[in-house]
């Protein structure tokens, strides 16, 4: 109950339908096709059926399905389907990069002239997807990373020009279900989102191992040198997550002139430091993009 102006007892009015910004897939109409339900597919799933889809408007395609898949045939989920295929509203690829020529071929009977196709496959361009399903076909082309497990990825996507305003809103509501989603609108620029993104979790965690070797070179027994630079990069970055400060300024926030921190940036920040390793790092991983996309 709340008071209104004039003093009276009124009904609480919901503002809103409760939780229906938390739900954007709730309105899904149509069929959506998930092709490999590995982790990345498991990952997506999770986050569907979470963001408000309808188990009985999702069809898996999965040779080898996990028992946690083949459970959500009893909410309704069409898994490895045996009648005829038809097109659906969106497919979403998620085999690896090596399966696509065969994996995707078969997705071709899913597709019709409305059917959106998002693929979440490393350095497989536009190009590909466009030769591999039929013509005219929406396409977007997204690269996440492996946060994506836990719903705290980030994704990168790019579209073709097929894809309307509305499938485009569809395909961010789509990867927003395993964490952050941004779009560029020169595909040119996916190796480098690769060699950052993409990439970029496993040099974070090298730096975890770094840390803790270092730790253990100072004299720290292994176990905790580990459970320190483990709980230091986890909860800086969390931090750094919920903090509205940049990484600079939280940086700069923790390093007293001629204080321990400084005695070790001076080293990391040396012109042949980190930065400069990073930067040839991402230069490296990027070339390495471009080569295998061909
Ligand atoms: N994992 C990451 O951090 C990450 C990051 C960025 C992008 N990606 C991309 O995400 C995609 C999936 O990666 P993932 O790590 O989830 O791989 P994964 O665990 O191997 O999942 C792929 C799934 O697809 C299934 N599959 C293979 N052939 C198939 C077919 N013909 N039809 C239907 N399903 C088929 C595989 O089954 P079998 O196991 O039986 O072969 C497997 O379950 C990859 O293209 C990868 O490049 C992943």
């Amino acid at each position: 109950m709340r008071y209104d102006l004039a003093m009276k007892r009124v009904k609480k009015r919901p503002t809103k339908r409760a939780g229906a910004a938390d739900k954007p897939l709730q309105k899904f109409s149509g069929r959506l096709v998930l092709l490999g339900a590995g982790k990345m597919g498991a990952a997506m799933l999770a986050g569907w059926l979470a963001r408000g889809l309808d188990p009985r408007k999702l069809t898996i395609l999965e040779p080898q399905p996990a028992n946690s898949v083949k459970a959500l045939r009893r909410r309704g989920v069409a898994l490895n389907p045996k009648d005829k295929p038809a097109p659906a509203s969106a497919v979403v690829i998620a085999v690896k990069p090596q399966s696509a020529p065969e994996a995707v071929a078969a997705l071709a009977p899913f597709v019709g002239n409305a059917t959106l196709a998002v693929s979440i496959m490393a350095g497989r361009p536009l190009r590909f997807l466009e030769q591999a399903l039929p013509q005219g076909t929406a396409l977007v082309r997204s690269m996440p990373n492996t946060p994506a497990a836990i719903g705290r990825g980030i994704t990168v996507a790019c579209a073709n020009a097929k894809v309307t305003p509305r499938q485009r809103k569809l395909a961010s509501d789509l990867l927003a279900a395993i964490g952050k989603v941004e779009w560029v609108s020169d595909e040119g620029l996916m190796d480098a989102v690769t060699a950052v993104s993409g990439s970029g979790p496993a040099y974070v965690f090298l730096l975890a191992e770094a840390l803790a070797q270092a730790g253990a070179a100072a004299g720290l027994p292994q176990h905790l040198a580990m459970k320190l630079a483990r709980e230091t990069v986890a909860g800086s970055g969390e931090l750094l997550n919920q903090s509205p400060l940049d990484a600079a300024t939280l940086r700069q926030n923790v390093t007293s002139p001629g204080g321990t921190t400084a005695a070790a940036l001076e080293l990391l920040m040396d012109k042949h430091g980190l930065a400069e390793l990073m930067e040839r790092a991402v230069a490296a991983a990027t070339a390495r993009s471009r080569e295998l996309a061909g």
